[in-house]
């Protein structure tokens, strides 16, 4: 196990309930920015609640964020906050929304083009203003980590940062809130969180014991109930058993002194700034032809993963890993969302692109080894095509 140092310091409120927690955490004399999407909370009545936590709170409103939150939808609510000398920000809604507060959190003191938070991946922040969250959307993490993925549509870019300033302050999780989502973005909700525990545990054996078994509990977690919480939205327990799990898939704890990889969202990345494609979706289809590819390098945790997550325990080694990648696409395609390029239209020429825009970026070797190359993650592609 390599060294580590975790601290993870988001107070979780979680049940049904728990939004009157707020009242509790934000200062009575706040003046509060309170950051909302395209209008889920108001048909949920989230909103109601939140607004009745608030009680006699000053607080401005900034929404219309978008999926795939928008520098340029995010910036004037930077504006707002310093004009009205804003000091405490709540973000309500999915993951979108949490990842532009923390940027507008990072944004309000920063000197300087608030883009640079980006390109320098959050190296350049020194302070935030405090953020508190309601999550309604199982899937991110963002409720729980210091990490926030931007887009700017205006020059097809999707970047990220991390910074431990933007770590929620507070966050309240209840699962209820999360029962009016449609059954495509549970969906993507799963795959994600999936996607999230693959990219810290799937690459090579590092002696971790906890680390491994926590991750493969939420894998196995994710693939009882994402089915359930499917069937059947008025399952409060299945749903909230995803949104813990969703939690837990990117908290820092199953990540904890291992090695990483993190190549399919970086490849996903591209795609969703050139297509549009939902973030879960863009993983979907990178992530089996990226096993394959990998699956030298990654045989003795791709061999655990058959044998402890999906109870593939015969047949020859070979045989297993490729069970193992069959089963990881099959999972995918269960709960609804494609694996192929060719379910979304998407024509070869992505595969070149994508692996251009990287080299450009100097990602000329990315996954727990740096052996994925321009060249490769082109083969990728293609293989998924
Ligand atoms: O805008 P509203 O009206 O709220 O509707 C949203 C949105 O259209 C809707 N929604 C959310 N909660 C709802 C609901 N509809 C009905 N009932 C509810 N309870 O769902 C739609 C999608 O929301 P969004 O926030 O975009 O989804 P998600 O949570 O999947 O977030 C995706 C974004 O997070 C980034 C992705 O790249 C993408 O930009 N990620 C952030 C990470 C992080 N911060 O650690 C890690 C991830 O790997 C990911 O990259
Ligand atoms: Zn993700």
């Amino acid at each position: 196990m390599d060294n580590f140092t975790f601290h993870n310091p988001t107070r979780i409120h979680f049940g049904r309930g728990q939004i009157a927690a707020i009242a509790n955490e934000i200062p009575a004399d706040a003046k509060v920015l309170l950051l909302a999407g395209g209008g889920s909370i108001k048909a949920n009545g989230v909103y109601d609640q939140v607004i009745a936590a608030l009680g006699e709170r000053t607080v401005h409103e900034h929404w219309g964020v978008e999926a795939n939150p928008d520098f340029d939808t995010l910036l004037p609510a930077v504006e707002l906050c310093r004009q009205e000398s804003v000091d405490w920000v709540l973000a309500v809604g999915g993951g979108s929304v949490l990842d532009g507060a923390k940027l507008i959190c990072a944004a309000v003191p920063y000197a300087g083009d608030p883009w640079q938070i980006l390109l320098d991946n959050g190296a350049s922040v020194k302070s935030a203003l405090p953020l508190g969250t309601v999550l309604t959307l199982p899937a991110t993490g963002s409720e729980a980590n210091g990490a926030s993925v931007i887009s700017r549509r205006a020059i097809k870019e999707k970047l990220h940062f991390i910074s431990p300033s933007v770590y929620p302050v507070f966050s309240v999780l209840d699962p209820a809130t999360t029962l009016s989502l449609p059954e495509r973005q549970v969906a993507n909700g799963i795959g994600d969180a999936f996607c999230h525990v693959i990219e810290q545990y799937l690459t090579y054996p590092a002696h971790a014991a906890v680390q491994d078994q926590f991750a493969e509990s939420v894998l196995r977690v994710l693939i009882a109930e994402g089915p359930k919480t499917l069937a059947d939205r008025n399952d409060y327990d299945a749903r909230a058993n995803l949104v813990w799990a969703a939690t837990c898939a990117l908290n820092g704890l199953v990540g904890a002194g291992v090695p990483q990889d993190w190549a399919t969202h970086t490849i996903g990345h591209e795609i969703t700034a050139l297509h549009g494609i939902d973030h879960a979706r863009t993983l979907a289809i990178v992530l089996p032809s990226l096993l394959s590819a990998q699956k030298d390098t990654k045989r003795a945790k791709l061999l655990q993963y058959a044998e402890r997550v999906w109870g593939i325990t015969t047949g020859t080694e070979d045989e297993r890993v490729a069970g193992a990648i069959a089963q990881t696409r099959e999972f995918y395609e269960s709960i609804g969302i494609p694996t192929r390029f060719a379910a979304y239209e998407v024509a070869a020429e992505v595969a070149p692109q994508v692996a251009q825009r990287l080299a450009a970026r100097g990602l000329t070797g990315i996954g727990e080894h740096g052996d994925l190359t321009p060249e490769r993650i082109e083969a990728i592609l293609r293989d998924a095509a």
